[in-house]
């Protein structure tokens, strides 16, 4: 994890553990109370109120009068439901109208308490207040004792339609019914209002003359009742009684102690008791639904206690007041500390975020700082490598350049060397060349001496051939070369070229297409000699490389700024590395293949001097040169004759390989046999015409006809040229000595190539001999003798295995001639083994075996076979007890008399005259 992401999630943390302990306060609970009256009863009511919600955290009270006003009390309970208070608190000004309201709140799911007053129904969760009606009755007989059971009464009433107004005349009532002297003048409703009650006492006063005792419902009524009879001098006269007992200045207490009033009843506010029910409610607690508030009388007996009291709780109240407010104080000092410690945590941990990221920044900073040392330090150390990298390159570069150098002045060397040669070749060549144009003049040549001089002929033109091209090349190397332009027509002289290599298409089986456009024009400029020479190497080259049965098209063609001219020839393949290099100077295809290398590159000089271009395109289908030359202008409208350039004759017949001779006509009995493989005719002839009175030639063209026929006929020697397309002599005398058929036959590599290494590779394929081009055809003919010769003395080996050992054949004749030999060991007791039999054993043919064992030992299978089973005779006569004829039948003749006969002839005497002499 990254250094700053740690810090960040740190931070998060310290933060939620803040706001979480932040949050941790008591749940919020919104209090409605209605009152129905403004007065000091009320106020008392409140205050206790809101003085016991003070020990509740998190708790809101909102408290709303209606001024006895029903219509205006339904609005403020509805102002509470619509807000959605947690609790209402009721004091309903009438029962009848107020209670729908309070059944609605109630119906709504909010919890209710109803005090002091009651409501016309049970839809409510408590009621906190006094009973009325005891209040009432303890009235009564308070009353009734005053009076001793005898006087007048007068009861000014509470709101007719509040129930406790009811409850107390109720239970009045029912206290004085049984004093029959006890009598209630009259009953008045007072509104449990001072003012009201003057007024309705004073009309009282008029109308009863004696009163006794003046009942009100509360002390405001009881103090506006004894008013009026103050007002009429009559307040001694009457006692006046009422309900409340509230403490304070013109209250009903002070009343009391000042003797306007006789007695009171208190009549508990209880908001303290209101407060606790509503929070046990709220907090899902244990709570009464009933509370049922105590009341006592207060008159001049206890009033003076009762004041005391009062004072003391009220100095209480003060002094919790004043807890409250310094509580308050504690509280908002706590809360603002809290804030400060919240924002100093805040800031802390915020400043410890900082910290760690920095540190771990740092960090980080330093091991990126480490490794950047590291990865410059290894650049530089790359830089280092690279710079003596570069030097070395360099001086390979230098050294490159100084041998590039040294190639081209030893190039140039070498062709300077091969045209001063050329030049020095050309003259003694001439002058070879016309005597035998003389000689063959001569009627009196014989025919063989006519041949000789036709090979000598054709090869001193080969010669003039190759030594011009040097001298061609060596000009246009030079600059020399001039191009000599004409007007020439491209179809016409191609055309008439080609009759000259119809022969030698002939002679191979080739079939020739030549194409062109019968509606173009191919006029143009051109040097018609060098055109001539283009045309004839493209075409002999395509002809020489074309197997047999191939094919070669022709075609020329034309755009509207070039000619272009194609020489497809099927059969051969030149590697995408050669095709490029092919028209190099010096550089051959196949290095087994003879050739200077200079015909295409001279080709492509004469091309390019015509301001033309030449590729060459190889597949497995076969290759095709293209000849772009671009189109001239022709001004002058004659036209040039081709003339023949080129030695015509020389070209077909250097083409044309000579026909192999049927070698069945050669084969005779007695004569050993040649097996002579070059691709060249001309040599094959020449050989042939040295070797045809000794021996019989057998001749093949290439290597693979070569092996063909030695395996036919098991030549005794073979003479094979190293250099021939295909398979080379060297692979080729490699695949002879690796069969058993031919592996005995000495084979003789006849070369151009005079190079040691070429020697040790002839060698090192099995070679027995090399001789190199050209050759003392004296020499050529005693090495062959001397090799047939040293291969016939192995007869004089043969009996001996361990002589066999140390003669110089391959271990393929050695394990052939110990096969042979334990075969017929094993065998010779049969009659009927033969040639034919031996030689399926051996794995090959009747003719094969009888010619490489006549080869090897100069002896025919069944001369061998006879000497081998009379030389087990021999052994059995000296060294058994078996009689001659049991012998004779043992080494396999069918008559002892031939047998007896046989032996005479191989040692001198008959098997009877050696067991005589053996017993003697
Ligand atoms: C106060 C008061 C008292 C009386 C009570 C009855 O508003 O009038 O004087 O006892 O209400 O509910």
């Amino acid at each position: 994890m990254k250094p700053h992401k740690l810090s960040i999630l740190l931070f998060l943390f310290i933060l939620g553990a803040i706001v979480n302990s932040c949050s941790q306060r008591k749940a919020h609970f919104y209090i409605g109370v209605s009152q129905c009256s403004d007065d000091e009863w009320r106020h008392q009511m409140n205050n206790e109120m809101l003085r016991e919600a003070l020990f509740y955290d998190g708790v809101e009270v909102e408290i709303r009068t209606s001024k006895d006003d029903n219509i205006k009390q339904k609005n403020d309970i509805r102002y509470f439901i619509d807000n959605k208070v947690d609790l209402l608190i009721v004091a309903p000004n009438e029962a009848a109208p107020i209670t729908p309201v309070v059944e609605e709140a109630y119906n709504k799911g909010i919890p209710v308490i109803v005090v002091d007053r009651r409501i016309l129904s049970d839809k409510y969760t408590a009621y906190v207040g006094a009973d009325n009606y005891e209040i009432g009755k303890s009235v009564g007989k308070y009353v009734a004792n005053m009076l001793n059971g005898k006087g007048t009464v007068i009861e000014i009433s509470g709101l007719a339609g509040s129930s406790p107004a009811i409850d107390r005349h109720q239970g009045f009532i029912n206290a004085i019914s049984s004093y029959k002297d006890i009598h209630l003048l009259a009953k008045e409703d007072g509104a449990w209002l001072q003012s009201q009650a003057e007024e309705k006492m004073n009309k009282l006063l008029d109308d009863y003359p004696q009163i006794d005792v003046v009942y009100a419902q509360n002390d405001r009524m009881a103090a506006g009742a004894y008013a009026a009879a103050l007002n009429k001098h009559r307040e001694n006269n009457i006692r006046f009684i009422g309900i409340d007992a509230l403490p304070g200045e013109g209250y009903g207490l002070e009343h009391v102690l000042s003797g306007k009033l006789n007695a009171t009843f208190i009549y508990p506010t209880g908001g303290d008791v209101v407060m606790q029910t509503a929070m046990d409610i709220l907090n899902k607690r244990d709570f009464l639904r009933e509370n049922i508030l105590k009341t006592s009388v207060v008159d001049s007996d206890n009033a003076l206690i009762m004041k005391m009291q009062t004072v003391h709780i009220r100095a209480l109240d003060d002094k919790i007041e004043t807890l409250k407010g310094k509580i308050n104080q504690y509280l908002l000092r706590y809360a603002t500390q809290q804030s400060i410690l919240i924002g100093s945590l805040l800031a802390l941990s915020l400043m410890i975020a900082l910290l760690i990221t920095v540190y771990l920044s740092l960090r980080a900073k330093n091991k990126l700082n480490r490794e950047l040392s590291l990865q410059k330090k290894k650049l530089e150390e790359q830089k280092i490598q690279l710079i003596q990298q570069t030097e070395l390159l360099e001086q390979q570069k230098m050294q490159m350049e100084q041998l590039a150098r040294e190639l081209e002045t030893a190039t140039h060397a070498k062709l300077v060397f091969f045209t001063n040669i050329s030049h020095d070749f050309r003259t003694p060549l001439t002058l070879i060349a016309d005597p035998i144009e003389q000689l063959l003049a001569d009627k009196s040549v014989t025919e063989r001496s006519r041949q000789l001089l036709e090979l000598m002929k054709k090869n001193t033109h080969i010669l003039l051939r190759l030594v011009n091209q040097v001298l061609d090349f060596r000009k246009v190397e030079n600059g020399r070369m001039e191009l000599h332009s004409e007007p020439f027509d491209l179809l016409s002289g191609f055309q008439e070229w080609n009759d000259s290599f119809r022969v030698a298409l002939l002679k191979k089986h080739i079939s020739f297409t030549f194409d062109y456009s019968s509606d173009v024009d191919y006029r143009t400029i051109a040097d018609i000699e060098k055109m001539e020479r283009i045309y004839f190497n493209l075409f002999s080259n395509a002809i020489k490389y074309t197997p047999e049965n191939g094919k070669i098209v022709i075609s020329l063609e034309s755009d509207s700024q070039n000619y272009c001219l194609k020489i497809f020839n099927s059969g051969s393949y030149i590697a995408p590395v050669d095709v490029e290099a092919v028209f190099e100077r010096f550089y051959q295809v196949d290095a087994h293949q003879a050739g200077t290398g200079i015909g295409l590159a001279l080709v492509r000089a004469f091309v390019e001097m015509h301001r033309g271009n030449i590729v060459a395109h190889s597949d497995s289908k076969g290759t095709m040169f293209v000849v772009t030359l671009p189109k001239q202008d022709i001004s002058e409208s004659s036209l040039v004759e081709n003339s023949k350039c080129v030695d015509v004759e020389d070209i077909s017949t250097t083409l044309i390989e000579s026909e192999i001779i049927n070698e069945e006509e050669m084969i005779e009995e007695d004569s050993p046999t040649v097996l002579i493989i070059d691709d060249n005719s001309d040599i094959r002839t020449y050989v042939k015409s040295l070797l045809s009175v000794e021996y019989r030639v057998l001749e093949a063209a290439d290597g693979i006809k070569g092996i063909k026929l030695a395996m036919k006929h098991i030549p005794d020697i073979i003479i094979s040229d190293v250099m021939m397309p295909g398979l080379d002599g060297v692979e080729c005398c490699r695949r002879l000595k690796s069969e058993l058929q031919t592996s005995h036959i000495p084979v003789i590599l006849l070369t151009a190539c005079s190079l040691d290494e070429q020697r040790i590779q002839g060698y090192d394929g099995g070679a027995d001999s090399y001789i190199s081009k050209p050759f003392n055809s004296q020499l050529l003919l005693s090495r062959l003798r001397n090799l047939i010769a040293n291969r016939r003395q192995l007869k004089q080996f043969f009996e001996d295995n361990q002589a066999i050992e140390k003669e110089s054949i391959s271990d393929l004749d050695k394990d052939f001639i110990s096969r042979f030999k334990m075969l017929v060991e094993e065998r010779m007791k049969d009659p009927n083994l033969n040639v034919e039999n031996m030689g399926r054993e051996m794995g090959m043919s009747r003719v094969q075996l009888y010619r490489k064992l006549k080869s090897l030992t100069n002896y025919s299978p069944n001369e061998l076979l006879r000497q081998m089973r009379l030389k087990k005779s021999s052994f059995l006569l000296a060294a058994s007890e078996m009689t001659v004829s049991e012998i004779a039948y043992e080494v396999g003749f069918t008559s002892p008399s031939y047998f007896t006969k046989c032996y005479k002839e191989l040692f001198g005497e008959s098997p009877t005259d050696f067991l005589k002499r053996k017993g003697g």
